[in-house]
């Protein structure tokens, strides 16, 4: 079964332009007045995304966690203030602005650093922490990725000559990046829970459900729904 991808149609959120000059002007809100950014989806479901990763991928010395589009880094310095090891922290992006950004607060922090790289997901591998290790020599090296509106704004992409989203081969670079047992936590605005499955839990991809987060809800003309969505997904070990 291929994933189910998106009839979103094309916005200037699916730009490295817009990316671009949104951190370009957070970083000079940054300089004139200290403030970090705007905290993507709100403070509570980034702790919400917090509490999840400290009760299945709880800090240890030799995990590897990457944030697929880091933005200002808002969500690996929340795992920072929890307790995961620096060393452990990788964030890529790919507006180097958001990079010099989620540096430029990392240096004003005391401590060990996050490494923040600028780098496309849909086109190159990450570049793996000094820690790292990987089961089958390869890429599969990453105990806990995150997503927080990265997969939405990819989503929002020009489409291809066959009207497919660039956001078609994001899941199985995920899957592909996992290590045996590793998880992938996303969170959206623009996809439902059974969205995110049907694109994520796949026999391409090979990932299984995991768990979801329960956000708040609300009620409208009798119907009722969820601000955002949540789910972790994990890559299965091999059968013994
Ligand atoms: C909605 S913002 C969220 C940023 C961050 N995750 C947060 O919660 O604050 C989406 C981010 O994805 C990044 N992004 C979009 N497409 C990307 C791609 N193909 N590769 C890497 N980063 C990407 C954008 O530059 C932007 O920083």
């Amino acid at each position: 079964m291929t994933a189910v991808v998106t009839e979103l149609p094309p916005s200037k959120l699916g730009t490295k332009e817009h990316w671009d000059d949104v951190y370009h002007e957070e970083i000079s809100n940054f300089i004139d007045h200290g403030d970090e950014g705007e905290v993507w989806f709100g403070e509570d479901t980034q702790e919400k995304m917090v509490e999840w990763a400290l009760a299945n991928v709880p800090p240890s010395p030799d995990l590897s966690v990457l944030e697929i589009g880091s933005g200002n880094g808002a969500l690996l310095f929340g795992l920072l203030d929890a307790g995961y090891p620096a060393r452990c922290l990788a964030g890529l992006d790919y507006s180097s602005s958001a990079t010099q950004l989620a540096e430029i607060v990392a240096v004003l922090r005391d401590g060990e650093k996050i490494s923040f790289t600028t780098s496309n997901f849909l086109e190159d591998d990450p570049l793996p922490l000094p820690n790292s290790v990987s089961p089958s020599g390869g890429v599969d090296r990453w105990d806990l990725l995150l997503d927080k509106g990265t997969y939405d704004a990819i989503a929002l992409g020009v489409k291809d000559e066959h009207g497919r989203s660039p956001a078609i081969n994001y899941p199985s670079r995920v899957a592909r990046l996992l290590k045996p047992g590793g998880y992938f936590l996303i969170t959206s605005c623009n996809f439902t829970e059974d969205e995110l499955k049907a694109n994520f839990v796949t026999s391409e991809t090979g990932l299984v459900y995991h768990s979801r987060i329960q956000h708040p809800t609300y009620s409208f003309g009798g119907k009722s729904g969820s601000t955002c969505a949540s789910i972790a997904v994990q890559k299965p070990l091999p059968a013994a």
